[in-house]
């Protein structure tokens, strides 16, 4: 998949007829070791969207003066007239947004794009899945902030639009952007509930996580590596609202701690308390330097983790004896929770990745060194645009 990433916030800049707005941007993969190159130019839309009070306006800029990504691109820098509508609503206060991304049919907009984009195709559609748009604001809090935003569709397009936010860094950072296994892994979740007949969602991989949240009175959840979040807030958004309590603490390197935080304010900012039912989400700092040592801070030393997930952790091989040493001392911290009599517990890993090199295999010795066994593996297709066909591997890992 491909990524529209802003290269610098949008410039605003005074013009004859009112004010002007110029783009610089790229498309690359998630990361960004590679830029889209179709074989064919395809077209590009530029978006104004106002949101007011009275209703939602959308303005397409790139209406009068085509824009096109073309075989070999590297960057674009579009400038725009910005039509009265939109300069008077900025004036009047109301949040003016930009968005930056390809026709429809390719568009990685949602989890039924995701999906129809690996075999499946819920939207009877075109392809689909493959580029995902950007978003960013003109005017308000965030405009000078360095932030843009992802915002995926959650359900299906003929349903009322259900939307998860994530807010990424403008700039090259790995933990600041969403990664592809984080946004298939999601859309593979969200798919059970928002997509049940289809194959991926009947898949034993997804049946198990769902028996999981469907049937716990209580479920606690991990998330190691979270980054921005797209996982963890992700899986919150779409939590069987039946089910019984749940707590997702996603947890990542104190560098990432700000903008998960962020996207985790954003998630409660736009849905009320109520719509995220008796879910709850929490963010802690996790190195996996010191969580192979069992060294944890208080959110996850509070709880017994039922479940711990992770997308798109693995590419680092040199990372992968902390990563799998953590996964091991939690389990090892689940175990002092049972006391004498009780039932032995085992603890769950689902761990979604997209995979890079084949010295990644490293990491299913470890995980069996360590006693994990591998429960489900469930793999979906990616395709890329002008480029060769890729895949995310989700595996579901027990170790009792
Ligand atoms: C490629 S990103 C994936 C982010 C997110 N899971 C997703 O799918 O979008 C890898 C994440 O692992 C985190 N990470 C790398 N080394 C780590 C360590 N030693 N301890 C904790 N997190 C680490 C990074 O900060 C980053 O957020």
């Amino acid at each position: 998949m491909h990524y529209v990433r802003l290269l610098r916030p949008p410039k605003l800049a005074p013009s004859k007829r009112g004010m002007q707005t110029e783009l610089v941007f790229t498309i690359t993969t998630d990361l960004g070791d590679s830029f889209l190159c179709p074989s064919e130019p395809i077209d590009l839309a530029v978006t104004a969207d106002i949101y007011s009070p009275s209703a939602d306006v959308s303005c397409e800029l790139s209406e009068r003066r085509k824009l096109q990504w073309l075989p070999g691109s590297r960057v674009a820098k579009p400038g725009y007239e910005l039509p009265p509508m939109v300069v008077n609503a900025m004036m009047s206060g109301d949040a003016v947004e930009l968005c930056v991304g390809t026709a429809s049919s390719f568009s990685a907009e949602g989890v039924q794009s995701i999906l129809s984009s690996s075999g499946e195709n819920p939207s009877q559609g075109g392809a689909g899945g493959l580029v995902m748009p950007v978003r960013v604001a003109l005017n308000g809090p965030d405009a000078d902030n360095d932030i843009s935003t992802r915002k995926f569709r959650l359900g299906a397009a003929s349903e009322p639009p259900e939307y998860l936010e994530v807010e990424e860094e403008i700039g090259e950072s790995i933990a600041r952007h969403v990664w592809d296994a984080g946004v298939v892994a999601l859309s593979a979740i969200a798919g059970i509930y928002k997509f049940p007949r289809l194959h991926s969602s009947q898949h034993p991989c997804m049946q198990a996580l769902r028996r999981m949240f469907d049937d716990s009175e209580a479920m606690n959840i991990l998330e190691l590596g979270c980054g921005v979040g797209i996982l963890g807030t992700g899986l919150c958004a779409v939590y069987p609202r039946g089910a019984g309590d749940c707590t997702i603490l996603m947890t990542d390197l104190d560098e990432a701690e700000g903008r998960a935080r962020s996207n985790i304010a954003l998630l409660k900012h736009n849905r009320s308390g109520s719509q995220l039912g008796n879910t709850n989400i929490l963010y802690e700092n996790l190195n996996w330097d010191h969580g192979r040592q069992g060294r944890f801070g208080r959110q996850v030393r509070l709880r017994r983790w039922d479940l711990v997930m992770l997308s798109d952790c693995t590419y680092n091989v040199d990372m992968l004896p902390a990563l799998v040493g953590t996964l091991s001392a939690l389990h090892a911290s689940n175990v002092k929770w049972v006391a004498d009599g009780d039932e032995p517990v085992s603890t769950r890993v689902f761990l979604a990745t997209k995979p890079r090199h084949a010295s990644e295999q490293a990491l299913f010795d470890l995980m069996a060194g360590d006693g994990w066994q591998t429960l489900e593996t469930q793999i979906l297709p990616l395709p890329v645009l002008g480029g060769e066909r890729e895949s995310v591997e989700m595996y579901l890992f027990e170790k009792a």
